[in-house]
């Protein structure tokens, strides 16, 4: 699909399908040499999501489709986002191959942003993966045309980059684990730096792990026959870069939960224990179009967690880069065991300003906070509030979830100085989870994102929703760069 700009003054062409985006209680602007017929006009009120066909009389459109976006001081990205998903999901279901967005509208200083969130509602809602299908329809919409004035195409432009980002997210997340193994995840990445000379990628192998002294996370990846990979992308803005961030992200391809096995019921989801590495991936994606003023590190520990002859077994110890030893009493607690020895790197490799890891670390922050919010916690309230106001600005909401010397203390370990999980009730899994990963950034200003229960299963929002991997994180992690 191909997405072309063009402003409002411009002719329209032919297309066979016109979008028309109107606000409730205005009748809707149609481009001049487009008539229909005028009871379907009036019979559109323009609320939020409201839809209308109609066919065209004459003119450069074939058909034309109304959607609304509910009353004009009211407009948020969010209507916007999903009024685009809807329809691209209505052209593609009538065969449409080209349309064009006809959007003529008093935005004021909401352009751009409105205008950036009808590019990811594009892009987002044409997101499919028929990769496993033997037999599958390809897509009919090969060219979308967006007709706005020059600030909302400013916005759009970076909304369908923004949106490609979060697609890819989705695509690494939804491919089973048998084609997204550890090995795939560095395909990917190299896949990722190739797009741009400002990218670039190297993957640590599990010799070279051994070197780093990374015993934690090479203890996860011994129970599998899957060498892990430590993947480290680093991307280079044209300008001198301001800050150097680094995101990390959990990229356990799959999460039997290892000796400490998990139950086989939907045991399947846990192909998307790699969300966290998607999400970074995703954020990648979309940064040398975007071009932030920012050096951006991104660390992506991936491996499978099984159970196996050589994998961990409750009890044992391992020790972590930073010194630290581990007992692993759970080994269904590998992803903070893989993040103890990315995060100590970023913390004395690459000596970043800021860092940010996601990770789908815990079931309980899905019993705290639902399907709708990921949790923040880290060691840094500037930090924190930066994530929580780009989580509003996007729409991937994240709510603050405390860390406090209690559950720091709950970590400590009896044989080792820690261990990877709390002691029988205590409770507040994402925190203790949260408190164990302290010990491994040193003094660098640190934020955790547990994505548990916003990575999918989330409600439907047009452009997303249901047992499908959502992206969530890209759209939030490039908004908080490009802020930066
Ligand atoms: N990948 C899981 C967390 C998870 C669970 C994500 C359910 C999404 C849905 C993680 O590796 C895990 O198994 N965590 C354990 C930790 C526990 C053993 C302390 C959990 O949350 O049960
Ligand atoms: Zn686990
Ligand atoms: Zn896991």
């Amino acid at each position: 699909m191909k997405i072309a700009f063009k402003p409002l003054s411009g002719r329209l062409t032919k297309t066979d399908l016109l979008i028309v985006i109107s606000a409730e209680g205005k009748t809707p602007k149609i481009p001049s040499g487009v008539s229909v017929p005028p009871n379907a006009l009036k019979s559109f009120g323009g609320e939020s999501r409201e839809t209308r066909f109609t066919d065209a009389v004459g003119g450069p459109a074939s058909r034309v489709l109304f959607i609304g976006l509910g009353k004009g001081n009211e407009f948020d990205p969010d209507i916007a986002r999903r009024a685009a998903a809807i329809a691209v999901q209505k052209a593609e279901k009538t065969d449409a191959s080209s349309v064009t967005f006809w959007v003529d509208l008093a935005l004021g200083k909401r352009a751009t942003a409105i205008g950036q969130a009808l590019g990811e509602g594009i892009v987002m809602g044409a997101y499919r993966l028929t990769d496993f299908q033997s037999t599958p329809k390809s897509p009919s919409l090969k060219k979308v045309t967006i007709q706005a004035q020059a600030d909302f195409n400013r916005g759009a432009k970076s909304g369908e980059m923004i949106g490609g980002g979060n697609a890819l997210a989705r695509r690494l997340q939804d491919t089973p684990a048998n084609k997204m193994r550890p090995r795939d995840m560095v395909t990917e990445s190299r896949k990722i730096a190739r797009l741009s000379p400002r990218i670039s990628v190297k993957a640590i192998d599990e010799k070279g792990m051994e070197k780093l002294k990374m015993g934690s996370l090479l203890s996860v990846s011994r129970g599998s026959s899957e060498p892990a990979y430590l993947i480290h992308l680093i991307y280079k803005p044209t300008q001198k870069a301001k800050r150097r961030i680094c995101l990390v992200g959990k990229g356990l391809t799959f999460d039997s939960g290892g000796i400490s096995i998990k139950p086989s019921a939907r045991m399947d989801e846990m192909k998307y224990d790699m969300s966290g590495g998607a999400a970074v991936l995703g954020a990648f994606h979309a940064l040398a179009g975007l071009n932030p003023d920012v050096e951006v590190h991104g660390l992506v520990p991936t491996s499978e967690n099984m159970p196996d002859g050589m994998a961990n077994k409750p009890g044992d110890v391992v020790t972590a880069c930073n010194g630290l030893t581990i007992e692993v009493l759970n080994t269904d607690a590998e992803g903070r065991l893989i993040l103890a020895d990315a995060l100590a790197y970023a913390d004395e490799a690459i000596k970043p300003d800021a860092m940010i890891d996601l990770a789908t670390l815990t079931g309980a922050v899905v019993v705290a906070l639902g399907h709708e919010l990921s949790g923040v916690m880290g060691n840094d309230q500037a930090l924190i509030n930066s994530l929580v106001s780009s989580g509003e600005a996007t729409g991937e909401a994240v709510w603050p979830l405390p860390i406090i010397d209690f559950h720091k203390k709950d970590m400590k370990g009896a044989v080792g100085d820690l261990r990877n999980i709390s002691s029988p009730g205590t409770g507040a899994g994402s925190s203790t989870a949260g408190a164990f990963l302290s010990n491994f950034v040193g003094e660098t200003s640190w934020a955790h994102l547990d994505i548990a229960g916003t990575a999918w299963g989330a409600s439907d929002r047009d452009y997303q929703g249901g047992p499908k991997g959502t992206g969530v994180g890209v759209r939030l992690l490039l908004d908080y760069l490009r802020k930066q």
